[in-house]
């Protein structure tokens, strides 16, 4: 080690750096070694840096232990210009990935032939397939003088037939493996050796500075079981196996090896560990459907059903549609088929392929089955809304989640209780909704005598805006008071959390299987206990609203449901979605569920959407964690690009954790990511115990401040930079950084903002104080004159018949119908004075229908709900021009007080 890296111990724990600071290192390194070129003096700098990258560098294996003693040795000689160019190599070959299909890039003496670098779609570039790479991570107590023999040995055991290529990474400790299984993304199993030691040698300040950490004692007998336990709960898609010294039965026979994939006698046989290694990541790049859909698609096939595109006979043969072929390709239309039979299977009855690759996304998603469904998200919660609910069950439902649910509740019967999300009033858009107001509903229901009607929490996580709940406290606390209630957690936006160490806890499937192994905990049942007899007998509503409530583990019937948009963060085409299934009682609403695919699912679904729903899948368990973590960085890149940069960060911000979320609901103190004083370690405890949390990849840019609207700046930077963005507000627009992400896409967005930045500030000083008077009126519009968020208000009496005192459901299918009787119905303009006399003198406004502005996007209006005039108010501001469900020359569609009255008369009538 160099004295600068002895005076400042290098830290490998800065997880939430994040695979871009790697790339970033290396240029460091690069510029370090050139500007020693010039410079004799230089050398000692570059030496510094090496030493501080050579440790975490020894958790990846390239450029692995040869090329770095190579940058070491050519330092010792002071030979600048080779050190310069190799460090140019490595760099080109960690970015480019070369490496792994080019063995050339491991020599010193890069002789090799050159293969064309990985950077355009295999289709430009090259002709030739290639075989999928991964690393293995090998936890060992051999001495690390031993490791380049051991690796030999490894590589020994390739054979032309293997359908993968592997390299090993060796290390010596606990902490070194943990940090590895959080670092190196390209890993795919991990081989544990009993024998290792627990500390690293290295500064880990921040890993022990988690509780989890207290518990890890240096010498505990079964370190390989519990180390084995840790990376699974890091990164769960990971393959385990142990080599144990001579105890295997016994490590085979303890629960805790769960697991692991297999348990081997360590002296013997490596090929078959070989074999094993290279089975289990076969299980997860197998598509059992795709790959029948190819050979199918290659079969000679005389179709005489339907589809007459399946084939392209009918295009390629045409004159007027061939473009159509040419531009898909001829794959497309050999791989069409409305066909069940020859290979393929049936969604909407599966026994066969599509079968096997949903149980396969089950295992990847956490779930215990799934639900491929080729409709969009829209479906899978309305398949969940219809199957888990009947006429007259009441559900908690976010008044701003999605309209598929409130179409859920008016074709399913069920009456929804509506529970308002926090407002951010000032960027016009919601929040989430406060656990204390869904506990509030739900005691409201108990307090009524209705609770026993409750059957289901329905909630979006994370929002459209990123506001992440604490799903597991969410679902314990209303367990606590309801036990058997079911969640149905809407993550449309969120599928790819399940492959994010820090976010998969706040997922539904997450949480729920967090909560199911606390269930089996004995301590659970002692800890509710104690609770109760803390609480008392009759606890009053407020102190069970303070209280973060525990349920009783014995009564607890879980109940979890989650769909998402795999086409939304996923590799999916677009529709893809997933209806995921984690409750024990699922065995009494089978049937529903099949009614409810049979509702709502096309009989003739489309293969690609299958297919690639399963692609996704596979990519997602080979390397999600490397581009979920890839898309996290990235966000964080243009936060503090637009934070940190003067120009734009005089126009423009990103809303922060502390300004999306109330610090109320920030019980951990943790203010945002790019605080300086934020780290792994706070984040991961804010995400652990906050009330709400920000998905980093969710960027709030407000726009007022630049002068302009959130639809003005989507349409700009769509029209003149082709950037397209996600929704906006009033002021502010949303972007998403995803899996697709680059730093070059990053780097497209900055100079676009610096260049707007750059023209209003040009206009401001030649314009004079006319325009900048102009400018200044209309920020002030935008981000002070901002209209009060409508909450809901009430369903009207006359679908109320079947409700409670003191909570709000009411029937919405009722209200939908109700406008189907066109004479019971009356169109009133906005504008229209009869509006403001019929708010003072009545009779009530009542919506016949659900009215949705875009954006916000959720409806201000259900059917049934009584218009009130904070509503009229927001309406009258709204500058939108998508509204669904108002035609403005229409004017607000009303049910009829005449209507409303008969309504009132009939159950009296009918109880008379
Ligand atoms: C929260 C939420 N749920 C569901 C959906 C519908 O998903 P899909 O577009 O896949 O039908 C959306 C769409 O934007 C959404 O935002």
């Amino acid at each position: 080690m160099t004295k600068a890296a002895d005076s400042h111990p290098v830290q490998i724990d800065r997880f939430f750096a994040g695979p871009g600071a790697r790339g970033d290192q290396w240029e460091n390194l690069v510029e370090l070694a050139e500007a020693w070129t010039q410079d004799p003096a230089g050398r000692a700098k570059f030496e510094a840096a090496l030493a501080e990258m050579a440790v975490t560098e020894g958790f990846y294996a390239y450029p692995g232990l040869q090329l770095m003693t190579a940058l070491r040795d050519h330092a010792e000689a002071d030979d600048a210009h080779a050190a310069a160019t190799l460090a140019r190599r490595i760099i080109r070959g960690v970015l480019t990935r070369s490496y792994r299909q080019n063995t050339g890039e491991w020599e010193v003496h890069d002789e090799g032939e050159r293969v064309t670098p990985d950077v355009l779609p295999p289709t430009l570039g090259r002709a030739e397939t290639h075989r999928p790479y991964f690393e293995v991570l090998i936890v060992t107590g051999a001495p690390a003088a031993r490791w380049p023999t051991l690796g030999t040995e490894w590589r020994r055991l390739r054979r032309p037939l293997d359908s993968f290529i592997y390299e090993p990474v060796f290390v010596g400790s606990f902490e070194d493996a943990f940090c590895a299984t959080m670092l190196n993304p390209d890993l795919a199993a991990v081989v544990i050796h009993e024998g290792f030691v627990f500390k690293s040698q290295h500064n880990l300040p921040i890993l022990r500075m988690l509780e989890e950490a207290k518990d890890q004692h240096e010498t505990s007998a079964d370190s390989a079981l519990h180390l084995a336990q840790v990376v699974k709960r890091v990164r769960p898609e990971l393959d385990l196996y142990l080599l144990s010294n001579g105890r295997v039965e016994e490590i085979a026979g303890n629960p805790k090896a769960n697991v692991l994939r297999r348990v081997f006698y360590a002296v013997e046989e490596l090929l078959e560990l070989h074999l094993a290694i290279l089975e289990g990541v076969q299980a997860r790049y197998d598509t059992p459907f795709f790959n029948n859909l190819k050979k199918y698609a290659q079969r000679p096939i005389g179709t005489f059903h339907a589809l007459p595109i399946a084939r392209g006979k009918s295009v390629f043969k045409s004159d007027w549609i061939r473009d159509m072929g040419e531009f898909y390709g001829p794959t497309l239309f050999l791989a069409e088929s409305s066909a069940t039979t020859g290979g393929l299977d049936s969604l909407l009855e599966p026994t066969g392929n599509i079968k096997k690759a949903q149980d396969m996304a089950a295992r990847a998603f956490g779930a215990d089955r799934v639900f491929f469904v080729t409709n969009g998200t829209s479906t899978s919660n309305k398949m969940a809304v219809q199957a888990l609910l009947a006429p007259g069950d009441i559900a908690i439902v976010d008044r701003n989640c999605h309209k598929s649910h409130h179409y859920g509740m008016v074709l399913a019967g069920a009456q929804p209780l509506y529970v308002e999300a926090f407002p951010m009033t000032e960027y016009s858009m919601y929040g989430a909704v406060p656990l204390r107001s869904i506990k509030q509903a739900l005691l409201n229901l108990k307090a009524d005598g209705r609770l026993h009607r409750a059957k289901m929490v329905d909630l979006t996580n994370c929002t459209f805006d990123g506001h992440i709940y604490n799903t597991r406290r969410v679902m314990e606390e209303c367990l606590a008071i309801k036990p058997d209630l079911i969640f149905l957690w809407d993550e449309a936006w969120f599928g790819f959390a399940r492959f994010s160490p820090f976010l998969r806890p706040r997922t539904a499937m997450g949480a729920a299987n967090a909560i199911e192994a606390w269930l089996h905990d004995p301590k659970s049942v002692t800890a509710y206990e104690k609770q109760q007899t803390e609480l008392g007998a009759n606890p009053t509503e407020e102190t069970l609203l303070k209280t973060r409530l525990i349920p009783d583990p014995r009564k607890v019937k879980l109940r979890v449901y989650q769909t998402h948009s795999t086409h939304k963060s996923m590799s999916a085409l677009r529709q893809g979605s997933m209806l995921l299934v984690k409750d024990v009682e699922f065995h009494s609403v089978e049937q529903q569920f099949k009614e409810a695919v049979f509702t709502h699912a096309s009989t003739s679904p489309n293969q690609q959407l299958i297919a690639s729903l399963e692609v996704a899948r596979r990519q997602m368990e080979l390397e999600g964690y490397g581009l979920v973590h890839n898309a996290i960085d990235i966000a964080l890149a243009i936060r503090q690009a637009v934070a940190q940069h003067p120009l734009i960060s005089k126009y423009f911000h990103m809303l922060g954790a502390d300004k999306m979320v109330p610090a109320v609901y920030r019980e951990s103190g943790f203010t945002d990511y790019l605080d300086p004083k934020s780290n792994w370690a706070t984040a991961h405890r804010s995400l652990q115990d906050d009330e709400f949390c920000l998905d980093p990849t969710r960027m709030t840019l407000v726009c007022g401040s630049a002068g302009f609207d959130g639809t003005q700046f989507k349409g700009m930077l769509s029209d003149r930079y082709n950037i397209q963005l996600n929704k906006t507000s009033r002021n502010s627009v949303l972007l998403q950084s995803n899996i697709n992400n680059t730093r070059s896409d990053v780097a497209h967005l900055i100079r676009v903002l610096v260049e707007i930045s750059n023209e209003i500030d040009q206009r401001l000083a030649e314009g004079g104080a006319n325009v900048r008077k102009t400018f200044d009126a209309r920020v002030k519009s935008l981000m002070t004159d901002v209209p009060d968020l409508p909450n809901f208000s009430h369903f009207h009496n006359a679908f109320r018949a079947d409700a409670g005192k003191r909570t709000n459901e009411g029937d919405i299918r009722g209200g939908f119908y109700a406008a189907y009787d066109a004479a019971g119905c009356e169109y009133i303009r906005l504008a229209d004075p009869e509006i403001d006399r019929r708010l003072k003198e009545g009779p009530d406004l009542v919506s016949a229908s659900f009215v949705i502005p875009y954006p916000p996007g959720f409806p201000i209006m259900v059917p049934g709900q009584v218009i009130t005039q904070e509503t009229i108010d927001f309406m009258r501001k709204l500058d939108v021009k998508e509204i669904h469900g108002y035609d403005a020359a229409e004017g607000l569609k009303l049910v009829r007080a005449e209507a409303l009255a008969k309504r009132m008369d009939k159950p009296a009538k009918r109880a008379a």
